[in-house]
């Protein structure tokens, strides 16, 4: 079976990729920058390069493609990132209809729908929307902050928690979230090629526990050998905080800003389809946790 990856030389993608040729897939990966690519991922894979925003770069790169993986985002553009993702979705769409995909299994975010939903949500659930008018079926995850060694948001959480003893807070680190390990992300995204009754559905994917950004944080701290206070005030808002995260951590504000308007909304796992379908023992919090630190 030929699988393509877009996103390949991204965070989840670059995880999904050694999965796949771990259980013997033939692995095609899509990135903007082939010498790049080619540098960067295992040989095995055949690396072609294209960009889902040019249509005209995409020919050929679905030809015999049975599975498709969606793993792209533009967050780092800046304020114009929900337009680009869904006329990229849409030049996905076309693409892989036209060359008679079968099965197309993409990646977004959990968070109810609602005038509050951030736009980086918002943007995350437009982009499935446009997926599914694919003459594909479509398989779409929804997932809240993943734990991992270059996940940008597991990123932000790790370096305030290293730079900052003591943090006086917003009332969002009372949010709750449901944070999941890389490693049960791969083999969910793997296990759904390999499981016909997800063509069709949407599942919403977390760990086993759901925690506030507080507890994450300070079980973060504590797998870190760290010690951490942490004061929620009301009076502090999320603008604020958004220029406070700023000065304490090195992510690029195009990419920050977005997830930290994120924080906000709920992300919690309400319809229980994915582990019905697709049982597994989910990775425990600390534990994704210690294997991120040890990775980076
Ligand atoms: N990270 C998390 O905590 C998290 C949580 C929930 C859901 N997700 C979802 O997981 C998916 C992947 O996220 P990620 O964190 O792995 O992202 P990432 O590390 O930022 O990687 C993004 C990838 O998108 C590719 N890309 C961007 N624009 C492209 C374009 N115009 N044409 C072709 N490729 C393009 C890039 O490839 P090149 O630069 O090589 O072209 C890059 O590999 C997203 O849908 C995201 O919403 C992530």
């Amino acid at each position: 079976m030929s699988i393509l990856v877009t996103g390949a030389t991204g965070f989840v993608g670059g995880y999904l990729v050694t999965d796949l040729l771990e259980h013997d897939y033939d692995v095609r990966a899509l990135t903007r920058d082939r010498e790049a690519g080619q540098e960067r991922l295992d040989s095995r894979i055949e690396v072609r390069e294209g960009d889902v925003l040019e249509p005209d770069t995409l020919g050929g790169v679905f030809e015999d493609v049975d599975v498709a993986f969606y793993l792209i985002h533009s967050l780092g553009i800046g304020d114009e990132f929900e337009e680009r993702d869904k006329r990229a979705a849409q030049n996905f769409a076309d693409a892989a209809s036209e060359a008679g995909v079968d099965r197309v299994i993409y990646l977004g975010g959990l968070g109810e729908t609602g005038p509050d939903l951030s736009p980086h949500l918002r943007s995350r659930r437009e982009v499935e929307e446009v997926l599914r008018t694919g003459s594909y079926d479509l398989t779409s995850f929804r997932a809240a902050i993943i734990v991992g060694a270059g996940s940008a948001s597991f990123e932000m959480v790790r370096q305030m928690v290293s730079r900052l003893p003591v943090m006086i807070t917003p009332q969002w680190v009372r949010t709750p979230s449901q944070p999941i390990g890389i490693d049960d992300v791969t083999e969910y995204l793997r296990r759904a090629i390999e499981t016909p009754e997800t063509r069709g559905e949407t599942l919403e994917i977390g760990g086993p526990e759901v925690l506030s950004y507080q507890e994450m944080m300070e079980r973060t701290a504590a797998t870190m050998g760290q010690r951490l206070y942490i004061i929620p005030v009301p009076v502090l808002s999320p603008k604020i905080s958004v220029y406070w995260i700023d000065l304490v951590t090195d992510t690029p504000k195009h990419i920050s800003h977005p997830l930290i308007e994120g924080l906000k909304n709920p992300v919690v796992v309400r319809d229980h389809l994915a582990e019905e379908l697709l049982p597994m023992e989910r990775t425990p919090f600390d534990d994704a946790v210690e294997k991120a630190i040890a990775a980076e």
